[in-house]
């Protein structure tokens, strides 16, 4: 979205500059104009798009996921305001199978490449719905793993990666905040057990967490805004 609002507004700033010159130089010089060449286009696949993601979306992943991705339903994730090319990413994992998962493979096989780029496009343009943490007695120790790790156990703070506030950092790092702790919960437990194996740096990090601190961190995420 923002690319195509870039290129939009080069086009829209181009437009008036080469209608100057045309006016300045067309009547001397018509044919040193014509023979400028044409300025190089950037090899670049297919601009996302993000109008028939929100079809295919509405389609089949919104009975799940909610509307624009806003899932209600705790095991299964938010996906809206995420980095589209995160979410890229794990719907090709799923359907070569590289990350498991009965119900999501069957889904994502269906889709082709620039489905899961469309549909990337689209939910990272829907806003999230934030979420709160709910469990008064974890949640100061979640925001301790998050903001400073276990440094005596050399566990990683996840601020480092997913950023202070949970956004993440695009494109590499996906955003946590406001996420179902349920999910989140599950995901780390999946990492350390070696059943998600598609980020050797999150299995490393899940490692050495055990269940209390996985429950709280994901409280605290769940709250992150
Ligand atoms: C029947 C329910 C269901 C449907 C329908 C469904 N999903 Fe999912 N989706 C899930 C569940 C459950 C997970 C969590 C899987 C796991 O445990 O790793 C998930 C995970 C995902 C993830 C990974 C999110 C993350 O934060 O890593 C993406 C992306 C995703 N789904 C996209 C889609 C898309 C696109 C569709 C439609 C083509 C779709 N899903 C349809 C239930 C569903
Ligand atoms: C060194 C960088 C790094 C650190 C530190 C880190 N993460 Fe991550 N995390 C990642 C990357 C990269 C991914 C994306 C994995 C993928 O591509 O599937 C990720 C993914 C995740 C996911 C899966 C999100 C989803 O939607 O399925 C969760 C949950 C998560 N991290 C939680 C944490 C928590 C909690 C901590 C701190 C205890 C943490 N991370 C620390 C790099 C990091």
């Amino acid at each position: 979205m923002k690319l195509h609002a870039c290129l939009l507004t080069a086009a829209l700033l181009a437009l008036p500059a080469i209608d100057a010159l045309a006016q300045t130089h067309g009547n001397d010089k018509p044919a040193a104009a014509a023979a400028q060449p044409a300025a190089p286009k950037a090899q670049q696949p297919a601009k996302p798009d993000a109008a028939a993601g929100e079809a295919k979306f509405t389609a089949t992943c919104v009975a799940c996921h909610g509307a624009g991705g806003n899932s209600g339903i705790p095991a299964n994730p938010k996906l809206a305001q995420q980095h589209p090319e995160y979410v890229v990413k794990q719907l090709r994992e799923f359907k070569e199978g590289k990350r498991q998962s009965p119900v999501m493979q069957g889904f994502a096989a269906q889709l082709s490449d620039a489905d899961m780029r469309n549909i990337g496009w689209y939910v990272a343009s829907v806003k999230a719905k934030e979420g709160f943490a709910k469990d008064k007695d974890l949640v100061a120790l979640g925001e301790k793993i998050y903001r400073g790790g276990v440094p005596d156990r050399q566990i990683a703070a996840c601020a480092g990666c997913h950023s202070p506030n949970g956004a993440g950092i695009p494109a590499q790092y996906p955003r946590l905040s406001g996420q179902h702790a349920d999910y989140t919960a599950a995901q780390l437990v999946a990492f350390r057990d070696g059943a998600r194996k598609n980020s050797l740096q999150m299995t490393q990090v899940a490692a050495k967490l055990n269940d209390r601190e996985i429950r709280a961190v994901a409280d605290y995420i769940a709250g992150l805004r």
